[in-house]
């Protein structure tokens, strides 16, 4: 019997740890790649490339766009980097998100309407140069457009138009979420498997507060962004802003949270920074790699988006991945104390579920 496979392999997953997302039978690493502010924007051509090359060979094998990003320029430089790259599609997982458009004014040119959900998807699978995506999100909810809409809108694209084979939320509130799962149930539609949402060691509260019910009722699934708070918890931005940084590098956008930082409360921020610096020295890592280890300790998240502005990034941030394993309940005691930023659980009034 010959040992050589019938069938082209490019992906090997190393160390990598792989999730399922949400309810779905889909393995995501734990560790993904996303292309906000980057690829299309600030990065372009051969280093795009590199970055996805980079991440996969780390055993990353999911990357994240959406229609909005650099106003469609994302989903072009990130669908010619993978078509050059040329690994079997079956190997690797790829998301975009449709509701923001790509800039332009018309009404039906964003939100969630059947016919942007579908148009839009359309045309975001066309700049990516893919017949499908993975999974789908609705990158917010549209107070605009019927929930029972929305819903019929992916599972048309998902069921009858095979654009997609999941679909997903970002940023919606938990109620949303319910009511969303709860018309897929009673319809007979596509209910939504994970939120994409923020989470970082100084945003919380929805991920681990308002979001516990959807874990428990769902084993809702989330793909989580800007785990270094835009970087702010890599250091970089300890003692000022280096002119090569996302803060500089799209200024405009980051203006309110560069003030932010000269406030007491931005100082103090500062501060916690400094003491989860002190922390990863005593474990022998980085900053940027303790941060991320701490977000992905957390069960109920499915993957952490990483955003690399520079390869460079991408190898020091998958050393997370070995952090992990070290992530011992004293080493997150000690995290939790430096960051004090715990928020406080729902009230249950002694009748907790144990
Ligand atoms: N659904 C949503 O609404 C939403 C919103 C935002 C993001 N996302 C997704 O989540 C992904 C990740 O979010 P994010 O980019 O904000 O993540 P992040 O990890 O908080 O920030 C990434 C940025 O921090 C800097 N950085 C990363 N590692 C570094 C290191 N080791 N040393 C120094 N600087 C480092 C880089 O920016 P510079 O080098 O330019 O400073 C990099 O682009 C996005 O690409 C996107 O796919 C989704």
């Amino acid at each position: 019997m010959s040992t050589e496979s019938a069938v082209r392999s490019a992906f090997d997953p190393k160390n990598m740890k792989f999730r399922n997302l949400g309810p779905s039978g889909l393995k995501v690493s734990v560790f993904s790649l996303g292309g906000w502010l980057t690829y299309g924007g600030t990065v372009k051509g051969n280093p795009v490339k590199e970055c996805l090359q980079l991440a996969w060979d780390h055993g990353i094998n999911f990357f994240d766009t959406a229609e909005v990003y650099a106003n469609g320029q994302s989903e072009i430089e990130m669908g010619r980097a993978l078509k050059e790259l040329d690994w079997p599609r079956d190997e690797y997982v790829l998301s975009t998100k449709i509701f923001f458009g790509t800039g332009r004014k018309e009404p039906n040119t964003r939100g969630l309407s059947k016919k942007h959900i579908i148009e839009g998807l359309k045309s975001s699978l066309q700049r990516l140069e893919q017949p499908y995506v993975d999974i789908v999100f609705a990158h917010r909810h549209d107070a605009a457009t019927p929930m029972k809409e929305i819903v019929e809108g992916f599972t048309q694209a998902i069921r009858d138009l095979n654009l997609a084979y999941y679909w997903g939320t970002s940023e919606w509130s938990a109620a949303q979420i319910i009511e969303a799962t709860e018309i897929a149930e009673k319809y007979n539609l596509i209910a939504p498997i994970a939120d994409q949402c923020q989470y970082n060691a100084f945003h919380r509260e929805r991920f681990e507060v308002e979001y516990r019910p959807l874990y428990e009722k769902y084993g809702y699934g989330t793909t989580i962004w800007s785990p270094l708070a835009s970087g702010l918890l890599t250091g970089k931005y300890n003692s000022g802003i280096p002119d090569d940084s996302r803060f500089k590098t799209n200024a405009a956008f980051f203006s309110d949270t560069v003030k932010s930082l000269q406030t007491p409360e931005g100082k103090a921020k500062i501060e916690k920074v400094k003491k989860l610096t002190a922390i990863a020295e005593k474990l022998g890592t980085t900053t940027s790699a303790l941060a991320l280890a701490w977000a992905a300790s957390n069960p109920n998240v499915s993957t952490v988006i990483l955003g690399a502005s520079k390869p460079s990034q991408i190898t020091e941030n998958v050393k997370a991945l070995e952090l992990l394993e070290k992530l011992t309940p004293e080493v997150l005691r000690e995290v939790e104390d430096a960051l004090e930023t715990r928020p406080k659980e729902a009230p249950a009034y002694g009748r907790a579920r144990e």
